[in-house]
């Protein structure tokens, strides 16, 4: 795992906000999968910023997860959040953006449908990920099989209680969610991982120097061959191997050493 860890947050943000276009500079039809949550609405911002400079119209989406129960309108949705957030700044192509729907009829055959339509699309070129404070990513929360594909999950309390501020009230917040899979995560041919904040600081311990556990699902990453880290000051403050760590990439800067 390539960990670049930066002074601030809106540094690593800069530079998570580099990789993605410079992906998309290089392959305009390219594949992302794509997050939500507090951690990417500063760097969505800064895509938004790049207004026509940058051509997501044949640039095709996948996002990570859905709520369970709350349908494409409602805006707590990740579908609202996505086109708040992205999707209606830029020029994507609706039809290319994809995000499971929470209020399917039948969940078990709308995960999937999901797995199938991101394998169909030739796979994901680059995966964006945040991480929860328990360590998940996606959904896919503590114990979650590291082979898991697209699929319901339920949230634990703690998940639960991290996300309750983007809705009105506690009992509101969704018990269930539709996420990619582990498996589904770890099939991307390249991952970037965005973290930030003290409260991530623990979780990515795990994920860069823990054990690989389904305890701490996002120490799976360990077992790709192509994820790059990025952390500020704050999220990187308990890794034991900060120091070699930023030896091996100073300030964020990219030496082709691994
Ligand atoms: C959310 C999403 C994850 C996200 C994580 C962190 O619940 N399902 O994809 O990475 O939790 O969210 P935040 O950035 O708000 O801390």
């Amino acid at each position: 795992m390539k960990v670049l860890i930066f002074p601030t947050k809106a540094e690593a943000i800069e530079k998570a906000g580099d990789l993605i276009t410079e992906k998309i500079r290089s392959n305009p039809t390219c594949t992302l999968g794509l997050a939500t949550g507090g951690t990417m609405e500063p760097l969505y911002a800064r895509l938004r910023a790049k207004g026509e400079s940058l051509d997501c119209s044949r640039v095709t989406t996948f996002n990570l997860d859905e709520y369970v129960g709350i349908g494409p309108s409602h805006p707590q949705s990740y579908h609202a959040y996505m086109r708040l957030q992205l999707f209606d700044h830029l020029n994507f192509d609706p039809s290319n953006t994809h995000i499971p729907i929470g209020d399917a009829p039948d969940l078990e055959q709308e995960a999937d449908r999901y797995e199938r339509a991101v394998q169909d699309s030739g796979g994901i070129d680059l995966q964006l990920l945040g991480i929860g404070a328990n360590g998940h990513i996606g959904f896919n929360e503590p114990c979650s099989s590291l082979g898991s594909r697209t699929r319901l999950k339920t949230l634990t309390s703690a998940t639960r209680d991290a996300n309750a501020r983007f809705f009105k009230d506690h009992e509101v917040v969704p018990r269930y969610a539709i996420t990619m899979g582990i498996k589904t995560i770890l099939d991307a041919k390249e991952v970037v991982v965005l973290a930030t904040g003290s409260k991530k600081a623990k979780a990515c311990r795990e994920m860069i120097e823990g054990a690989v556990s389904s305890y701490w699902p996002a120490s799976a990453l360990q077992l790709h061959p192509k994820v790059t880290a990025l952390l500020d000051e704050e999220a990187a403050a308990d890794l034991e191997l900060r120091e070699y760590l930023e030896t091996v990439h100073p300030a964020g800067r990219d030496v082709k050493v691994v």
